[in-house]
């Protein structure tokens, strides 16, 4: 049972609900071009049975049925992004008309039922044509991520209520360059290091390109792992320090303060783009509003390998079915630090918070009361924050639907409803159910 109610937090907090393009639309449909996560998947080793996005919950013919899903939740906010594939098939030049049409489309479903659009211009499926060129190596990409945010917003920016540039600079830049868990699957500290300097440059032009356009309520969506070291050692405390510094500090601390910290500069500044520093104005842009993506923790353990020199491991509390610790202090934490040194007096949301679990309908129904209890430990978190003077103005659930968990594939289950993804059937899961009554509004 969830024990928060809407009633419990302040009136114009917002409760939403997020989803991706990539993750729920169908990907090999309606003219999107090809992906860097399409030819990941395709090699094998990268992706849990080479699953990819080209069926996933088949949203583009179904997303009436998934919006009505929002509005009968009693969600605010849906949160959703747009496929730079779909919109320009080559990654630049001339844009796909249906993908554009389709946008649009959903922006005005969002409209006609009361429910607020927030878009996500990139969550992660970078055009084929563009990632051959070097993709996040590459800086052109910036100017060519400002040109597919002004053929976007030309379209939709008019009625948006939010937009954001990028989904979780992290995963775009180190997990996908330096742990080579995601497309394209690198691992390699300077093309790392290219691709965290590069994701900020293009977050800072998009802003720019919105703002030119006219455009309010802009924000930035970073993912935050709460990095513990395993033991009380000064090398564990130093691991755990660094490991937050790329994770969490180089980030936000680019984004709102236009500089790189320095204990991660030490390992990386030799690897970033010549005259880098030029950049950082561009990229420290005023901002409306930040978005926090939060999960887990890790245990962060010293080691003698290459820098970093550390590795992580899960700890011993309860965990999902991926295996992720369960830590709702983790998000308090978050919530205060970030407030306090980056974000000040402008609104933070949290933009995605949920769990993966196994779950099957039994008779119709979906008995999921450990994703209830996740939520509800999360919301007593943010109403904490808020207690303590820190301006959370709304919180996402992750995920609306299951959906295609990148490498891990279709087993993870996120949603707050279940989805059969051979007969495409939806089924609101207990935890909808209790959403639902929690956020109805009396
Ligand atoms: C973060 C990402 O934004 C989303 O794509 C992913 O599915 C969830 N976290 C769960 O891992």
């Amino acid at each position: 049972m969830l024990t928060h109610t809407r009633s419990d937090f302040p009136s114009d907090f917002l409760f939403g609900v997020s989803t991706s393009a990539y993750q729920i639309e169908g990907h090999a449909q309606g003219g999107a071009g090809p992906t860097h996560w399409d030819s990941f998947a395709a090699t094998p080793g990268n992706v849990v049975r080479a699953e990819n996005g080209d069926v996933a919950c088949d949203h583009l013919n179904r997303w009436p049925e998934d919006l009505d899903l929002v509005r009968d939740g009693n969600f605010d906010v849906y949160r959703f992004s747009t496929s730079w594939a779909r919109v320009q098939p080559e990654g630049r030049g001339a844009a796909n008309p249906a993908g554009l049409d389709f946008y649009d489309r959903l922006v005005d479903g969002m409209l006609e039922r009361g429910i607020k659009p927030a878009a996500t211009l990139y969550h992660w499926e970078l055009p084929q044509p563009l990632a051959d060129q070097g993709g996040w190596r590459n800086r052109d990409i910036a100017e060519r991520f400002a040109d597919f945010t002004r053929i976007v917003m030309e379209r939709i920016g008019d009625r948006l209520w939010s937009a954001a540039p990028i989904n979780e600079p992290w995963c775009v830049a180190w997990l996908s360059h330096f742990l080579g868990q995601h497309a394209p699957g690198m691992r390699d500290v300077r093309a790392a290091a290219r691709a965290m300097h590069h994701v900020l440059l293009a977050h800072g032009r998009a802003i720019e390109t919105m703002r030119d356009l006219g455009m309010k309520n802009l924000g930035a969506v970073c993912n935050l792992e709460y990095a513990a070291p395993v033991d009380a050692t000064p090398e564990a405390q130093a691991a755990a320090k660094l490991y937050d510094g790329i994770y969490n500090r180089f980030f936000l601390s680019g984004i709102f303060s236009g500089t790189y910290p320095d204990d991660v500069l030490a390992g990386l500044e030799r690897h970033l783009p010549k005259g880098w520093q030029d950049d950082m104005a561009g990229i420290r842009q005023p901002l409306d509003w930040v978005g926090l993506n939060y999960y887990t923790r890790k245990l962060i353990v010293p080691d003698n390998g290459p820098w970093p020199h550390h590795h992580d491991i899960p700890g011993p509390l309860a965990k999902t079915q991926v295996g992720w610790e369960i830590f709702p202090e983790g998000l308090h934490a978050f919530l205060i630090r970030i407030h306090g040194a980056y974000s000040r007096d402008i609104p933070i949301y949290v933009t995605e918070n949920g769990l993966a679990n196994d779950d099957r309908v039994t008779d119709g129904a979906v008995k999921d009361a450990k994703r209830t209890a996740y939520l509800d430990a999360h919301l007593a978190q943010v109403r904490r924050a808020i207690d303590d003077g820190v301006p959370v103005k709304g919180y996402f659930a992750w995920s609306l639907l299951d959906n295609y968990e990148w490498s891990l594939g279709y087993d993870p289950r996120f949603g707050l409803v279940h989805v059969d993804y051979a007969s495409q059937k939806r089924t609101p899961k207990d935890s909808y159910k209790a959403m639902a009554r929690a956020l109805a509004r009396k």
